[in-house]
């Protein structure tokens, strides 16, 4: 059959399970249910160990003192609470914000903070008041499958810039801006994660911090720095955000998901002014409001509780998760696996050694009862092919390095089927998996 031919069935498919497939708007042409949600309805039965989903670990949140305070709120504040608030926040929040966003060298007013629901919510307002249909993202390779999830909603193409052990290259990122300026295309902004990667487990030297700002102020590019990792590095390093060496060409990402509790939904942007008021006018479209009664729980929680502290549970938790984790991959790999260290944050990239292809294994892996995010739904250009991430946050010590073994043995399998038949054919190139909580 030609390939037209086998579009038409394609289509003809489509149109039995969806009956209104000729009417959505071009820009959900992007928007593809994950191959793999099938695969972690499966992977999320409690015989699997899940290495793929990025869930925050909340085991260690003070729940009983929450429920308290919780209900103070409604009691003492109800009125104010249940109600609608303004498009901008919360003020009071605003500006606990501002004394969250010092401990990593940022000073900034409340005037210029806005509340979103997530910094999910964040991505795609900054996307929708600067992108059109065509324009350029830069981004690194790999990156945040939801932030790619927005980018492709608003038909931005991805262009990526190589990452190597200190993340984003410089030289890349040049090669890269010229590359899209010859072929005559708009670069609106570099999205970048620089502490922590999500999902590479890579930090940003603080030695090329001036020098990427400097690159992209020197081309007239506008920096979006994404930072829900920032204040978990294992031994409480921070690092100098972007923002705090360049206030007036970062826009600035920060939440609560990592750091308190992600069920809340609550997360900041903070912009250059007039940035703030075209964000401020695209989240009065979207959602009236955030939640009121979150934000005013992640004010009080602020306020009575010490979140601090709170904090540095976390990293002493994730750092526990962190070394099981490669501890585990260091005892079990097979030669030719190579994978980051990260000394923060939640996640471990691994390169499977050639004729792996992770996508295609995920299937063989969770027989094996281990699941992982396989590398492709990390780039927007079909790369990613022999990698994987292995997040650490959720499962305990123990859990993770069952399933480090047990991954380490699928891939041993792998490799004597790789030697036995030759290596697995190719798949087709295909864009970034839609985001979904398996995966982000
Ligand atoms: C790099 C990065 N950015 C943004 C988000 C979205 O976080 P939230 O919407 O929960 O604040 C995540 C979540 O995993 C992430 O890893």
């Amino acid at each position: 059959m030609s390939d037209h031919g086998s579009q038409e069935v394609e289509n003809t498919h489509e149109r039995v399970l969806d009956a209104h497939l000729d009417r959505y708007a071009q820009r959900t042409a992007g928007m593809t249910a994950s191959e793999v949600r099938a695969l972690f309805a499966v992977a999320n039965r409690p015989e699997v160990v899940s290495l793929a989903g990025g869930m925050p670990n909340l085991a260690a949140l003070p729940l009983d003192s929450l429920a308290d305070e919780i209900s103070r709120l409604i009691v003492e504040e109800g009125q104010q609470a249940l109600q609608y608030g303004s498009a901008h926040g919360v003020p009071r929040l605003r500006e606990q914000i501002c004394e969250v966003m010092q401990l990593e060298g940022i000073s900034a007013h409340a005037d210029d903070v806005m509340v979103t629901v997530g910094s999910q919510m964040a991505l795609d307002m900054v996307t929708r008041i600067f992108c059109d249909p065509g324009d350029v993202v830069l981004a690194e390779g790999p990156s945040y499958v939801g932030a790619l999830g927005s980018f492709s909603a608003y038909q931005a193409e991805v262009v990526h810039v190589a990452m190597d052990d200190e993340g984003l290259n410089p030289d890349g990122l040049r090669e890269a801006i010229s590359k899209v300026r010859s072929a005559g295309k708009n670069i609106k902004f570099l999205y970048t994660i620089p502490n922590f990667h999500n999902p590479a487990g890579i930090t940003l030297a603080v030695h090329r911090r001036a020098e990427i700002l400097e690159i992209c102020r020197h081309h007239g590019i506008l920096v979006l720095e994404d930072n829900p990792y920032g204040l978990l590095g294992f031994d409480g390093q921070t690092y100098p955000a972007l923002r705090s060496q360049d206030p007036d060409n970062v826009v600035y990402l920060g939440s609560f998901s990592k750091v308190f509790a992600s069920g809340l939904r609550v997360g900041w942007v903070l912009a250059p002014h007039a940035v703030r008021e075209k964000l401020v006018l695209a989240a009065e479209s979207a959602t009236l409001c955030p939640p009121t009664l979150n934000q005013m729980i992640v004010s009080r929680y602020l306020e009575t509780h010490d979140w601090k502290g709170q904090i540095k549970t976390y990293q002493e938790q994730y750092r526990q998760r962190r070394d099981a984790m490669l501890g585990a991959l260091e005892q079990h790999m097979p030669p030719g696996c190579d994978w980051t260290r990260p000394d923060g944050g939640f996640m471990v990239w691994m390169t499977a050694p050639e004729g792996v292809d992770t996508k295609a294994m995920l299937p063989r892996a969770v027989t094996q009862r281990v699941a992982y995010a396989s590398g492709t739904g990390f780039y927007a250009d079909g790369l990613g092919s022999r990698q994987m991430r292995l997040s650490f946050c959720y499962p305990t010590p123990e859990r993770i390095q069952e399933g480090v073994r047990r991954l380490a043995n699928t891939i041993t399998d792998e490799l004597d089927l790789v030697r036995t038949f030759g290596s697995v054919p190719q798949r087709p190139v295909s864009g970034p998996d839609a985001p979904s909580v398996d995966t982000a």
